[in-house]
């Protein structure tokens, strides 16, 4: 379909030269002799958007992606003209644009190094059939350039090479190779010559991404319909470009409740209510721990959303509320297709509103999904969001749900060829009334947008909790997400992993995988394996079809039920940790898992690297993906490493071997972590956190640490009742000091801190806490190391 070779030329149009160009604010307009405007505002003065029409006329400017709370704001701005060239620089980026054809080259400002240019750069074909443009780029790939990004795709982290598509697509049991699936991110990171951009194509029309597949050293991104709107995001760094990417599209508009970070059981479907509390019993009985047990559709009545099917849940909110006392939070299921029938309120109030979508000469658009035939609201309407919003009322202020999983929001249609909405189907898209080729890609994004309107609404004061399985550009404001129906093979693990890191450098951090696979069973060993991986990811959910059989911690033998206890343990101890990781994340847009080129862009090794990753800032993890292994090769970034199970160091930048029985997996600390821990408990809240470990990693040299802290629920934390601690470790051949500085109005429940020490190269003789020396008896040095003190010291001194 794309038409950028040299033989498809015809039928593309281009840019003729500038003519003129005016200045408004933060804006510039170039206009060409043939009534082509370039719009270029500066956003920041690494961030800069472009904005094309061929008739001189801009659409009305509206995007779900973007978010009003998006940094705007430059240190400074020029202009200038030459015979060729208009400039504009800023404080980070030289942008020229070429009077002859518009084509756009950018710059570092520093040191002049050419950052991305356009080939033919914009073009069009003007679409006769439906109206508009076909809009086009085309830009040229530099040496040595990899490229990154791109949301959900379940092909190798580095993205050279291939061929893209964006459209959100039901997609049961995809493969590796499958294309387009759940999700549309039309977002990528581009690295070469150590400095990394990005580029944002806002344009929700079905479009493609071309990285040197057509044609060796050409990159090219195109769409269906709308406008060439795409914003370049400058780095260098590309840890960098994801949160600046994160703050145009959104950070999550709050932390997480921490009981979300827990372990969740899932299964299509638990039912009748004792099948629930047997599910629920098991787990306290075999003391794994986990926080969410999930009602798939049959606890509907015939899988209309809102009701429960009476006879299966005689009387929900009972039970909703003695999962509850046993630590449990319900979360259930909620599709978009409404069931036509008339004798259901919900289908009938929608009717009446006027809210269902309609086709484009005025029948309601029906589909079949699982109640049968449905209409479907149009989520991109504000009222019917609105309208949608509070129909969660009774499930979760009367019920007690503590959160929904939206599923099948891509639309997802069953029986015919296209899987979703034929493309004629209208929609409100905020007032900008369009067809489904244009509101396709956000229906499921605005589906989760309304649902966390809900429950944002009547979990009050409580934090909302939601799930989807598709997404556009932005969905992280409001919601988590998973990574749709994988199948329970070893393949599939992989690419949970890979999946899972593109989606963090995607700005969308809070995702997981169906633990095991959806689709058919896994035997013992790929279930503790993907359990060891799942740990790792933001949201951790075992799922499955049930099609195949049971799939929960003990569906296997004793021994597998034991190493999944083991991991999910780890996860518990590990939540302030991943917790400080999420409110990196939510505040600065940092994702909180690195690939490791994220990780170390500067080494080259790191930039096919797949397998290893890094959680939050310290942890190195690496899951064995293949049967039988009693361990792995894997790749260390640069600098040492602890091992996590024995504290010997491995030096990185390297492959090295690593053992791991099916009882441990790869995974290392960096040296000079400070990493907080909880003791195990059997759900969030369980237990009073009376003692917080640190477990502290000896390096020579400095690191900092952090450990960020609130009530875990609620939205005190933002009228400044956190705690967050920086840790300054600072250690020397004689010597270990840690510094802590403390800031927040939060008063966390313990008093003390047990401080691990591991690698310590000499023996302590001598500890001093906030200057003063403390006689061994005061504080409690174990024979393992281990120095209980108080929370509130400012400077720990470990002596030899
Ligand atoms: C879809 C979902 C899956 C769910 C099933 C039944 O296949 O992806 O997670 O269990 O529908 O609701």
């Amino acid at each position: 379909m794309i038409l950028n070779t040299e033989l498809e030329y015809k039928g593309n149009l281009f840019p003729s030269n500038i003519i003129s160009y005016k200045k408004v604010v933060d804006t510039f307009y170039f206009t060409t002799k043939n009534n082509v405007v370039l719009q270029l505002t500066v956003q920041r003065d690494s961030v800069l958007r472009f904005r094309y029409t061929t008739t001189a006329i801009f659409e009305k400017d509206f995007s779900y992606a973007i978010t009003k709370y998006a940094s705007r704001g430059y240190n400074n701005l020029e202009i200038s003209e030459d015979k060729d060239y208009y400039t504009v620089i800023t404080s980070k980026l030289i942008c020229k644009i070429a009077k002859a054809d518009m084509r756009i080259s950018m710059y570092d400002v520093h040191d002049n190094s050419l950052i991305c240019e356009d080939e033919l750069g914009f073009h069009w074909e003007e679409s006769h059939e439906f109206g508009g443009d076909i809009v086009k780029m085309t830009k040229t790939s530099q040496n040595g350039e990899s490229y990154y990004g791109l949301g959900d795709k379940p092909v190798h982290i580095n993205l050279k090479g291939k061929r893209y598509e964006n459209w959100v697509t039901d997609s049961y049991a995809y493969g590796k190779d499958t294309d387009p699936i759940y999700k549309a991110i039309p977002f990528y990171i581009g690295l070469h010559h150590k400095k990394a951009y990005g580029i944002f194509f806002d344009n929700s029309f079905r479009s493609y991404f071309d990285f040197c597949h057509e044609r060796r050293n050409i990159t090219s991104f195109w769409a269906q319909g709308g406008e060439m709107n795409y914003y370049f995001i400058y780095g260098p760094q590309m840890s960098d470009v994801v949160a600046k990417y994160t703050d145009l599209t959104g950070k999550p508009h709050e932390l997480p409740a921490l009981w979300t970070l827990g372990y969740h059981q899932c299964k299509w479907s638990y039912y009748p209510e004792s099948k629930v509390k047997e599910v629920a019993k098991k787990f306290r009985d075999l003391k794994i721990p986990c926080d969410a047990l999930y009602l798939d559709i049959d606890y509907m009545e015939g899988f209309r959303c809102f009701t429960w099917n009476k006879e299966y849940f005689p009387n929900p909110k009972k039970m909703v509320k003695e999962l509850a006392d046993e630590g449990f939070k319900t979360v259930v299921i909620i599709d978009p297709g409404i069931k036509i029938d008339m004798n259901y309120d919900v289908f009938r109030e929608g009717l009446e509103k006027d809210y269902f979508c309609k086709r484009a000469d005025g029948p309601y658009m029906k589909g079949k999904v699982w109640p049968g035939e449905c209409y479907f609201p149009d989520f991109t309407n504000p009222e019917v969001r609105e309208w949608w919003s509070g129909l969660f009322k009774e499930l979760v202020e009367d019920i007690g749900v503590k959160g929904v999983w939206n599923d099948m929001n891509e639309p997802a249609v069953m029986d015919v060829p296209d899987k979703t909405f034929p493309s004629d189907v209208r929609h409100n898209y905020d007032g900008n009334f369009c067809s489904h080729r244009k509101a396709h890609n956000v229906y499921g994004m605005q589906m989760a947008r309304a649902t966390y309107q809900g429950l944002k609404k009547f979990s009050y004061p409580k934090r909302p909790f939601v799930i989807t399985r598709a997404a556009y550009s932005g969905t992280q404001r409001y919601t988590s997400t998973w990574t749709g129906d994988n199948v329970a093979s070893w393949e599939h693990l992989t690419i949970a992993n890979i999946q899972a890191q593109r989606m963090c450098m995607s700005g969308f951090s809070f995702v997981g995988s169906d633990i095991g696979g959806f689709a058919e069973q896994p035997n013992g060993e790929l279930y503790a394996r993907w359990i060891q991986l799942g740990i790792f990811h933001p949201f951790c959910r075992t799922h499955s079809s049930g099609d195949h059989g049971d799939q929960e911690p003990w569906t296997f033998d004793d021994n597998i039920t034991d190493i999944v206890r083991k991991f999910i343990e780890i996860r518990y101890q590990l939540l302030p940790y991943l917790y400080t990781a999420f409110w990196r994340y939510t505040n600065e847009g940092i994702p909180i898992l690195k690939s490791l080129v994220l990780f170390d862009q500067s080494d080259t090794h790191t930039h096919y690297r797949n397998d290893e990753f890094i959680f939050g800032e310290k942890i190195l993890a690496c899951p064995i993906t293949e049967p039988n292994a009693k361990g792995r090769r894997m790749f260390f970034p640069k600098g040492r490493w602890y091992n996590f199970w024995n504290d010997e160091v491995v030096k990185g930048g390297q492959e090295a071997w690593v053992d791991a029985d099916l009882d441990s997996m790869p995974i290392f600390i960096k040296e000079g972590a400070i990493i907080p821990k909880y003791p195990v408990q059997q759900y969030v809240g369980e237990k009073k956190i009376d003692q917080v470990t640190l477990d502290v990693y000896y390096k020579k040299g400095r690191e900092k640490s952090e450990l960020y802290e609130d009530a875990h629920d609620g939205y005190d934390y933002k009228k400044g009742r956190f705690s967050l601690r920086y840790f300054n470790l600072v250690g020397k051949k004689n010597e270990l000091i840690i510094q802590q500085h403390k800031s927040g109005k939060f008063i966390t429940s313990y008093k003390t801190f047990k401080i691990k020490l591991h690698g310590m190269p000499f023996k302590i003789s001598k500890i001093q806490v906030d200057n003063e020396e403390i006689a061994f008896e005061d504080i409690k040095v174990n024979g393992d190391n281990t120095i209980i003190i108080s929370k509130e010291f400012t400077e720990l001194h470990v002596i030899a």
